[in-house]
């Protein structure tokens, strides 16, 4: 092979490698299955409105385990989920320890209601999940 010839070869295999890290970088920060819906609009704004280094990313934690425990089966936030329980509003009218409660021990609450307590979840998955729950005001 020429020298040109090795060097357009080289041009192009980059350009090839390039392409698929290209492709795969997307893959996996937008559509892969793992992937987050966006945080809620009236959670977003919040964090829009007044950043906060310390409590922003457990917000954002807090939204992954809300997803991971599949809450939307019961509950809706702003339209979204399950229309039988809205969690609109909650944030304002709860405070972290009784929000802390309904995931934990909701029988505690309202005995007979038809929900499991959330018991398995790690101590700093559950203040995330009640970090991000006390920001849902009405939409
Ligand atoms: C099997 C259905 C179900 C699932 C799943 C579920 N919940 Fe609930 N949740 C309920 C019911 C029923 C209530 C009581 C609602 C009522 O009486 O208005 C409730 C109440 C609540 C409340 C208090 C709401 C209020 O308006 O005072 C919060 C907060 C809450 N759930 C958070 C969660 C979170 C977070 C998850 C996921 C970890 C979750 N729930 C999963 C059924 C469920």
């Amino acid at each position: 092979m020429t020298r040109e010839g090795a060097a357009a070869a080289t041009a192009v295999n980059s350009g090839i490698l390039i392409f698929f890290a290209v492709v795969l970088f997307a893959l996996l920060n937008d559509s892969g299955p793992g992937a987050l819906p966006d945080l809620p609009p009236m959670v977003a704004a919040e964090l829009e409105e007044d950043p906060d280094e310390e409590r922003d990313p457990l917000v954002r934690m807090g939204w992954g385990v809300y997803n991971q425990e599949r809450c939307s089966a019961c509950h809706s936030i702003a339209g979204q989920g399950s229309p039988r329980y809205p969690l609109d509003g909650v944030g304002d009218r709860l405070g972290p320890d009784e929000l802390r409660l309904w995931v934990v021990a909701p029988q505690e609450i309202q005995p007979g209601v038809r929900k499991r307590p959330y018991d398995h979840l790690s101590d700093d998955d559950l203040e995330a999940l009640v970090h991000f729950l006390g920001l849902l005001s009405e939409p």
